[in-house]
């Protein structure tokens, strides 16, 4: 028997590294995903396949496996392959999507039965041991899927809308260690308490009227809070010369809006682009070097599922 579960990547719309802080943050699942693998074997092992074999990933991976093993009272003897379509260190949530797939795919193999939320929780094990002090958003969304209102230890909100919204997402081809980026912002905010704390108001804020922006349609308008937030971004110092670039670049070919995504230093610039010029835009970009994508919300989160 196979267990499979399949886990989606995410974009951040408004709010990373403040939400570090307790600021609020808007996420959405995005389509590219995760999927894990787990069958019978005598021992425990990644399999040949397995992405992870290659990445930092595995250390905290094999932690979630004996924490789970300890916790649920079951011997851990199979082999787990991981195949990902989410670039890794491209702000995308890479770590998260893997670590909440392994967990879900175990459930599924042990037949534990564990709820998105149980997932998360355990999936948050391997996210602490990647990134130190994470906010929790990166499982959060990719655990239950759709667009998230998020804040530290609280609850998320779920942000529903009739039809579907459109992003552009823009790899910079520089990856980065999020770790390190937090650890720059925590330093930021010692250094200079009342300016963070009036940015972070503002980012907060920024997350509320994205919300209002994302449920009415009103693309533009959710565009130029994209800018804005971007702006606050490069303020505490996580944004490159290479991403100002890239967002200058992608309003002067008409985008609403567009900011880093992610913990920045490299990474993914994400933009709102109006209706129909997707392909245009995507079309520009690639014509000088870079890899993009459009990606379309709400994604549904984990799901799990047993094969011959
Ligand atoms: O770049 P990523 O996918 O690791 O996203 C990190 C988001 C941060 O806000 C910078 C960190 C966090 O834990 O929220």
């Amino acid at each position: 028997m196979k267990a499979v579960a399949q886990a989606p990547a995410k974009a951040i719309i408004t709010g990373e590294h403040f939400v570090v802080h307790g600021s609020l943050a808007l996420a959405a699942a995005v389509e590219q995903v995760v999927r894990v693998e787990v069958q019978d074997s005598k021992h425990l092992e990644f399999g040949a396949q397995s992405q992870l074999r290659r990445s930092s990933f595995l250390r905290p991976s094999v932690d979630i496996v004996k924490r789970m093993a300890r916790k649920f009272g079951f011997s851990p003897m199979f082999m787990i392959n991981i195949k990902s379509e989410v670039p890794t260190g491209a702000g995308l949530g890479s770590s998260a999507a893997v670590m909440v797939a392994l967990t879900s795919a175990i459930s599924e193999y042990e037949s534990l039965h564990l709820g998105a939320r149980e997932i998360i929780e355990e999936a948050m094990v391997g996210e602490r041991s990647v990134h130190g002090r994470p906010s929790g958003i990166d499982a959060a969304v990719s655990g239950l899927g759709g667009v998230l209102l998020y804040r530290r230890d609280v609850e998320p909100r779920r942000i529903t809308f009739g039809g579907r919204r459109k992003f552009v997402i823009v790899l910079s081809g520089r990856s980065r260690r999020t770790k390190r980026l937090i650890q720059k912002v925590t330093q930021f905010r010692a250094d200079f308490p009342g300016l963070y704390s009036g940015l972070a108001d503002s980012v907060s804020e920024m997350g509320e009227s994205a919300v209002e922006r994302l449920v009415s349609g009103d693309m533009e308008g959710l565009g130029r809070l994209l800018t804005l937030n971007h702006a606050a971004l490069k303020t505490i110092g996580v944004s490159t010369p290479q991403l100002d670039e890239m967002v200058d670049h992608l309003l002067s070919l008409g985008c609403y809006g567009a900011k880093l995504t992610g913990a920045g230093g490299g990474g993914s610039v994400l933009a709102v682009v109006p209706e129909g010029k997707e392909k245009s835009i995507i079309s520009e970009v690639k014509e000088r070097g870079l890899e993009a994508f459009v990606s379309v919300i709400p994604v549904e989160g984990v799901r799990s599922w047993q094969e011959p």
